[in-house]
């Protein structure tokens, strides 16, 4: 696959680039900009190079966001104008920003005419939405075929550096949280084989300690069926204690053994999170991806202090996922990490088959 560089002739082009901003809003703030710090290089590339670029994008669920905030962000950095009345009048160099993708349902339902709409409005495709290309939508995989498509600066920076971490630097640790199981199951079982160790935190932890006939109470579970390797893995290491949420909404560090049919382990204990810190020295590479507690209810305790740890590691540090990327924004950690990815369920997809369809799309 291509990927937009100098020997691409796009000066007085019409180029449209499909961008990575869906950032959270709250109360039509932008809570954090890391996706829009990430989109810049593509664009700046651009502009540098005199094309005339329209850049299309999404941001929240259902299409009811604008991205008209974004843009002021993205403005403080770039010179882009929001919206499709700009489109007539381009000059070499402008930028322009569209209105959010998802406000037209044909971009979810990958409708063709959709993707002849977008692609009749430039003469090149670049695609650097990485956060997104796990999607099968119309500016993902329907775009690309009607026009010559590169991937961007991001898209490149995101595919070289995950996958190094199909062939780490031994000893490797695997690190998976968060909910969304049934993606993390699978990832698991792959990394069980390919890594040293894999500490498991999270929803899937609580279906493993449920496996293995512990009481888990109240705990969150999703579908319970953890892979038989993970379940009777050496490499995958064991939790001693657990912070638990009791039904008066106390908080208790607890040992595994300890926790009653009323209680909800909402993180990872600080016994077994300080055992696993002391381990970290000896790793080369770590990979990471989503938070060890209950990371919506403000349980981010053991999430903190590891994050901390592996950003002082010397190991090759590739961490992802949105709540993990959050907290590493809030700890100010981003330059002490290898590699921050931009994608979340994206990033799970592509550590699990080593692409995505919007990366076969370009191919
Ligand atoms: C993300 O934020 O992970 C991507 O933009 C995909 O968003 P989606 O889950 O709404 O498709």
């Amino acid at each position: 696959m291509k990927y937009i560089d100098e020997n691409v002739e796009v000066t007085g082009k019409k180029v449209l680039v499909r961008a990575g901003l869906n950032v959270p809003l709250h109360e039509e703030r932008i809570v954090d900009d890391f996706r829009i710090k990430n989109a810049i290089d593509t664009l700046k590339f651009l502009h540098t190079q005199g094309a005339q670029t329209i850049v299309i994008a999404h941001i929240g669920r259902r299409g009811n966001e604008s991205l008209r905030h974004v843009s002021e962000l993205l403005s403080e950095h770039v010179p882009v104008v929001f919206g499709e009345e700009h489109l007539e009048k381009m000059k070499d160099g402008d930028i322009v920003l569209l209105e959010n993708l998802r406000r037209d349902p044909r971009e979810t339902n990958n409708d063709e005419s959709f993707a002849r709409e977008l692609a009749d409005l430039a003469e090149i495709f670049v695609q650097d939405a990485f956060e997104v290309c796990h999607r099968e939508h119309a500016s993902i995989v329907g775009v690309a075929k009607h026009l010559p498509s590169y991937g961007g600066l991001l898209l490149k920076r995101e595919i070289t550096a995950l996958s190094m971490a199909f062939k780490p630097r031994h000893p490797a640790l695997f690190i998976l949280g968060g909910g969304k199981v049934i993606t993390k199951e699978p990832l698991a079982q792959k990394f069980e084989g390919i890594y040293d160790a894999v500490f498991i935190g999270g929803i899937l932890q609580n279906e493993i300690l449920s496996a293995r006939g512990l009481e888990i109470g109240k705990s969150a579970v999703e579908d319970g069926a953890v892979p038989f390797s993970v379940l009777s893995s050496p490499k995958v290491v064991e939790v001693e204690d657990v912070i638990i949420e009791d039904e008066k909404g106390g908080t208790a560090n607890i040992s595994i053994h300890d926790v009653a049919p009323t209680d909800t382990i909402v993180d990872m204990g600080e016994a077994t999170t300080r055992a696993l810190i002391d381990t970290l020295h000896m790793y080369k590479t770590i990979v990471w991806n989503g938070p060890l507690g209950w990371y919506e209810r403000g349980y981010d305790a053991s999430t903190v202090t590891l994050l901390h740890a592996v950003a002082k590691s010397n190991a090759k540090t590739i961490v992802g996922g949105g709540d993990t990327v959050a907290v590493i924004q809030k700890e100010g950690l981003e330059d002490d990490l290898s590699f921050v990815s931009t994608g979340g369920g994206a990033m799970l997809q592509f550590l699990q088959e080593g692409t995505l369809p919007g990366i076969e799309a370009l191919g």
